[in-house]
Formats: structure tokens, C-alpha cells, sequence
């Protein structure tokens, strides 16, 4: 239960082995950071999936599944404004709940956003093969572009577009950042052509009936496209690397959100209208699909290619950023917070957490990917609402640049809605949740618990 003060964490926030992170990053940045983290193959690839389950009326499960991603979002903003350093969620939990709870978070996190780049990087080889598909007439073998369970050997694009991310990653933050703003103005750019164009082929009559499958089907889809919000949170690793972290933190997060939420709906909207619904059942690269195989979808896979790109950059980002937290307080390796003098990256942790991720993605299939990254994000969102609430209690005095509204109802509809949303997923993946968390315990009581730098 032992907690580490506010003013430490923000004392110690990116002093790694060393040398220390360096605060690069502004309002834009970060708000890219976090648009670039969440816009990909949720939108790009899972809305396929959710279209013929809600059907045309598919742009309420986005609200459904932004409502709950908007909850969190409001506890984040909060908390990143008020402890603005990096580690996210990990860092907030450690301040308020005490290290096992910390812990917990950070072990969930690892889903989030390390196995997230696996899933992600999964649909990025889809795009690939449409793209070669449209241009070149060919797609790349089965056995080289599917993990085993899909019915291939080993999915070599989603391993290269790991590792490309880990090369301009070595770079360093501003460096990478810079990349990432120009990957996101491209993808931003492609959806909105995307719309211009759909909209123009939307047929009368594809709208009704609204909802062929009721609210039934409506919930279910927005269980799967809660996938496609994860990630705004982003910014919040980034705390130590921020120039004004208690301005820019809580700006960046609600603004992605909201621009996010905007450009999904209207996607949403403008695939339905232009394609029926009833098509969209088992299709890959769905909205290539919806523009039929002209000049459009050519630049449409294109655009997903370095959508999900961006995604596999800064969501590695992130998990290199939370390990280096828990690595600087004790509880990983020292190894994770060392610190490359020259460009102020933790090289080693980059490398490994790469490494590692490259082989997930290359092995392990999409949907199961997906599901576990949803779990572990869900668990590690309620965490920040119950953050929130504790906060508010034990240190009403403290600054806050951001409040979230009507504490504690808001906080608390947060935590319930992602309760609801872990509940809606099968029990494979929560069996496989309560053995990662199980593997998680034994880490900590075997290693952390002693190293901890608190243990003294
Ligand atoms: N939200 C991220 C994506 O959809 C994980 O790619």
C-alpha cells in the first residue's frame, strides 16, 4: 500500500540512468501524439467488423463506445494535469492507491499499449496486400502475411512495420514526434477524403432500416469499436517530455478525443450510406472495399498504411515511456530507464520492448490480439476513475489545471461503463486476463516488492 508523494514523482519524472528525458513536446505535438495513437486499424479495419453486427446505424455504436472512451478521458485529463509526468495511469495509480495497485495498472498497460502495437501492426499487413493487390495485381503469400492460427507461418509485414517504428523511435522524441504529426495530417487527410468521396455514393435506401439487428446488435458492435478510442490517452505518457505537461496534458487528450469521435462517425456514416451493409460481412481493408476498387482506394490504402503506422510508432512510444517509470521506481530493471546521452532515448528499453512486440505481432492472430488489449485497457481506465474519486478525498487542496465534471458520478459512470464493456468479452479472454495478472503478481512479490524504490 505504500504510495509515492505527488511532488516525488513529479521530482524524479524523466530522470532515467544516465541521463534524462527532455521536455520537447507542445500542445500540437501531443495532441497528435494522442490522435496518432488512436486513429488505425480500428477504424480502418474493425469497423468492417462492426458493420454487420450493428448495421447501418453503425455510427451510434462509435457514440456508445466514445461515451465510455469520454468518461475515462475526463478522469485522465484530470489526473494527467494534476501529476504530469510520464508512466500514465501507472504513475496516477502509485500516487493515489499505493505501489501493488500501481503495479497491477502498469502489468495492464502492457496490454494496452504493447500488445495493442501487435494488433495494430496485424492490420497494417492487410493494407499492405490491398494496396499491392490494387496497383500490382499480386498480394503476398498466405504463409508469409498470417501468423500460424490464420493459417500462415509468420506475418512478416506486421514484424517490419515494428521495427521501422523502433528505427525512427532510436531517433529520439522530437524526432519521432515530427514524423508522427506529418503520418497523422496524412491519415486526417485520408478519411476526409474518404468521406468526400463516399458521400457523393450514397444511395438512397441504404439507411433503412436503421437498425435491422436492434440495440442488441448496436451494444456489441460497441464493444468491438471501444478498440478503435483506445489510445488518446497517449499524451499521458509523455508527461516528462512535455514543455507545459498541467496546460498541454488534459488540452491534448479532450481535444483528440473530440476530433476523433467527429471523423469516426462521419466515416461511419459515409461507408453505410455508399456501400449496404449487408456487404460489409467478411470483408479485409473494409473501406477500400467501399470506394470499389478505383483511383480512390488506391489513395485510401495508402493513407491506412501510414495511419496504422503512426499508431505502431506512438503506441510503442508509450509502452517504452510506462516501462521507463516502473523501471526509474524499481520495479523493472534499471536497464529500461537508461538513458542514450546523445539523443535523451532509453535505447535498450526501446529495443527490447521492440523486439519483443515484433515477435507477438509476427506469431499471434488480430482478433485475439485485439480482445486482450481491450481488457486490459478497460481494467486499467476503471483504475483512473477510482484514481479520480480517491484524489478528490484525500487531497481536495491539491492544484488541479483540469477538474472533471460532477465528481463523483462522472468518475463513477466511468468505471461502470468499462466494467460493463470487460463483461461483453468472451471468457477466453478473461481467462487469459487472469493469467497474465496472475504472472504479473508473481513478478511483483518475486521482484519488485524488494527493488522498489521505496523499499528502503
Ligand atoms: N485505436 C487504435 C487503433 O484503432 C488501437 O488502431
Amino acid at each position: 500500500m505504500r504510495r509515492k508523494a505527488i511532488a516525488d514523482l513529479v521530482a524524479d519524472s524523466g530522470q532515467g540512468q544516465g541521463g534524462s528525458l527532455r521536455r520537447s513536446l507542445g500542445l500540437w505535438q501531443l495532441t497528435m501524439l494522442s490522435v496518432g495513437a488512436t486513429l488505425g486499424t480500428g477504424i480502418f479495419v474493425v469497423l468492417g467488423e462492426a458493420v454487420p453486427l450493428a448495421g447501418p446505424g453503425v455510427a451510434l455504436a462509435f457514440v456508445i463506445a466514445g461515451v465510455t472512451a469520454l468518461l475515462s478521458a475526463l478522469s485522465y485529463a484530470e489526473l494527467a494535469g494534476m501529476i504530469p509526468v510520464a508512466g500514465s495511469s501507472y504513475s496516477y495509480a502509485y500516487a493515489t492507491m499505493g505501489e501493488l495497485a500501481a503495479w497491477v495498472c502498469g502489468w495492464c498497460l502492457m496490454l494496452e499499449y504493447g500488445v495493442s502495437v501487435a494488433a495494430v501492426a496485424v492490420g497494417w499487413g492487410q493494407y499492405v496486400n490491398e494496396l499491392l493487390q490494387l496497383v500490382a495485381g499480386v498480394s503476398l503469400p498466405e504463409s508469409l502475411s498470417s501468423p500460424p492460427g490464420d493459417g500462415g507461418i509468420l506475418n512478416v509485414p506486421a514484424a517490419v512495420v515494428v521495427v521501422l517504428a523502433m528505427v525512427a523511435l532510436l531517433g529520439g522524441a522530437r524526432e519521432s514526434a515530427r514524423i508522427n504529426t506529418a503520418m497523422v495530417l496524412i491519415k486526417t487527410a485520408t478519411l476526409v477524403l474518404f468521406c468526400a468521396l463516399a458521400f457523393t455514393a450514397v444511395q438512397d435506401g441504404n439507411f433503412s432500416p436503421l437498425l435491422p439487428l436492434g440495440m442488441g446488435g448496436v451494444s456489441a458492435a460497441a464493444g468491438k469499436l471501444f478498440f478503435s478510442y483506445i489510445g488518446f490517452d497517449a499524451a499521458s505518457t509523455a508527461g516528462s517530455e512535455a514543455r507545459d505537461p498541467q496546460r498541454d496534458l488534459p488540452r491534448a487528450i479532450m481535444l483528440s478525443l473530440v476530433l476523433i469521435t467527429v471523423l469516426y462517425c462521419l466515416v461511419a456514416l459515409a461507408a453505410v450510406g455508399a456501400m449496404h451493409w449487408t456487404l460489409f460481412e467478411g470483408t479485409e481493408a473494409a473501406l477500400s472495399k467501399v470506394l470499389g476498387g478505383t483511383t480512390g482506394s488506391v489513395l485510401l490504402s495508402a493513407g491506412a498504411i501510414v495511419a496504422v503506422a503512426s499508431v505502431v510508432l506512438t503506441v510503442l512510444y508509450g509502452q517504452t515511456r510506462i516501462l521507463f517509470s516502473m523501471s526509474r521506481d524499481g520495479l523493472v530493471p534499471p536497464l529500461f530507464s537508461r538513458v542514450d546521452e546523445r539523443t535523451g532515448v532509453p535505447r535498450a528499453n526501446t529495443v527490447l520492448v521492440s523486439g519483443f512486440i515484433a515477435v507477438l505481432a509476427a506469431v499471434v492472430p488480430l482478433g485475439e490480439l485485439a480482445d486482450a488489449t481491450s481488457i486490459g485497457t478497460l481494467f486499467a481506465f476503471a483504475l483512473v476513475n477510482l484514481a479520480v474519486v480517491v484524489l478528490r478525498r484525500r487531497n481536495p487542496e491539491l492544484p488541479r489545471s483540469f477538474r472533471a465534471p460532477l465528481v463523483p458520478l462522472v468518475p463513477m459512470l466511468g468505471v461502470l461503463s468499462c466494467c460493463y464493456l470487460m463483461l461483453s468479452l468472451g471468457s477466453a479472454t478473461w481467462v487469459a486476463f487472469g493469467v497474465w495478472m496472475l504472472a504479473g503478481l508473481l513478478v511483483y512479490f518475486a521482484y519488485g516488492r524488494r527493488r522498489s524504490s521505496l523499499s528502503d
